[in-house]
């Protein structure tokens, strides 16, 4: 299969759908690996580590989409992009096509076949091309967290550790999941004081086995949220009701609760957020003051550490990539349910409920596209 990867055009994207270790395995299943020169440098990896893996570098989009078979990304294709698409060509990203139904109309319309990451589906229940940007966001919390307590950046002038004598830092996660546990583990790596708030049992026994000497857990309800956030120095919202928006875990009026130059670290952003008060920034201008209290509410955080992204991501994608490539998508979804469940779009027709129930558009199911 001839495989495409075109350079990131969605602002401030800087990772990359392959890596050059993704290319010489593709390389070495007998594929034909095309690159956009350049596409590798906001990641981190040059043209010459894609030519070394075996990659033919071309310069323009237009020449990869031309002539690929599969597209392989990062972000949904943006409105130029899906213009370039053609019938038979398939496309594996991430594609979030529930709340965008110019994206959707223009997948329908070019007749390709489009697998999108965060749909593909694991035998435990969980999304395995979601997860990787979850522990990212989860690890990265703290840190960013740590920056916006700093005096200068107008935090409250705590560091996480503490010093001999000093205590340190006291942290609450608000959501025990694939964000809360990774964020949980760094802030206590970085000797803070860290509680998890849950509202599952199960994963606050899982919390309880595995950390229970790492960082304390507590079941989440209004009175025990208010209660740790008022002594918090930092709070960090990871949430997720899946298909919902998040809910709203912080009022406004609980601010002036709070130690004046606390920092709210809202990761759940891209869901709307768990504080009232959080609205979506930018990693050019990522934090503002509500109240006496800092907030960071970046919707894209892995984009800042675009390297260890795209290789998290990467590792999470190669073995469906290269199962679509030897089998072709077919066969491959006929063999893996999993990966079946990412089909979304396919010649001309949605295939994933959600979506059609979103957009009010029919939807065939995708045993139906494996047959047609
Ligand atoms: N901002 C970013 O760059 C970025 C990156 C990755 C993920 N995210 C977002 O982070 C959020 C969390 O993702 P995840 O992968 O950890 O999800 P997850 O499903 O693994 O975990 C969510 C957890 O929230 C818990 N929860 C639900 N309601 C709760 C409540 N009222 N109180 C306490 N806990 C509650 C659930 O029980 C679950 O354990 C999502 O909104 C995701 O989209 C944002």
């Amino acid at each position: 299969m001839k495989i495409g990867c075109p350079t990131e055009i969605k602002p401030q994207e800087f990772r990359v759908g392959m890596t050059p270790d993704a290319v010489r395995e593709a390389v070495a299943h007998g594929h034909e690996v095309i690159i956009q020169a350049g596409a590798g440098n906001g990641a981190g990896f040059q043209d010459e580590d894609y030519r070394a893996a075996g990659a033919t570098l071309l310069g323009t989009a237009e020449e990869i989409f031309a002539a690929a078979d599969m597209i392989v990304k990062v972000k949904e294709p943006q409105a130029g992009e899906r213009k370039m698409l053609r019938e038979g060509q398939l496309l594996f990203t991430y594609l979030h096509l529930a709340p965008d139904p110019e994206q959707t109309k223009d997948l329908m319309e070019s007749g390709c076949t489009a697998i999108a990451y965060e749909t593909v589906t694991d035998a435990h229940g969980g999304l395995p091309l979601l997860a990787p940007m979850s522990e990212v966001a989860g690890r990265l919390a703290p840190q960013v967290g740590a920056w916006t307590l700093q005096k200068a950046n107008g935090g409250r002038g705590v560091l996480m550790g503490g010093v001999p004598g000093v205590a340190p830092a006291k942290v609450v996660v608000i959501g025990g999941g694939v964000v809360g546990t990774h964020a949980a583990k760094i802030a206590a790596g970085m000797g803070a004081d860290v509680t998890v708030l849950d509202r599952s049992l199960s994963r606050l026994k899982y919390l309880d086995d595995v950390f229970g000497g790492t960082f304390k857990n507590q079941y989440s309800t209004a009175g025990a949220t208010a209660e740790l956030v008022r002594e918090a120095d930092m709070v960090i919202g990871a949430v997720l009701i899946p298909g919902a928006a998040a809910p709203k875990l912080v009022s406004r009026a609980q601010l002036s609760e709070m130690k004046p130059g606390a920092a709210l670290v809202d990761v759940a952003i891209d869901q709307g957020g768990c504080f009232e008060t959080s609205r979506a920034t930018t990693h050019a201008d990522p934090i503002y003051e509500v109240d006496g209290i800092m907030h960071y509410c970046v919707a894209n955080m892995p984009g800042a550490v675009a390297r260890t992204s795209t290789q998290a991501l990467g590792n999470a994608t190669l073995p469906f990539l290269l199962n679509l490539a030897d089998k072709g998508w077919k066969q491959a979804c006929e063999d893996d349910p999993h990966l079946l469940n990412g089909l979304n779009v396919h010649a001309g027709q949605l295939t994933y409920y959600a979506v059609g129930k979103a957009l009010g558009i029919d939807v065939i199911s995708p045993a139906l596209a494996l047959k047609s």
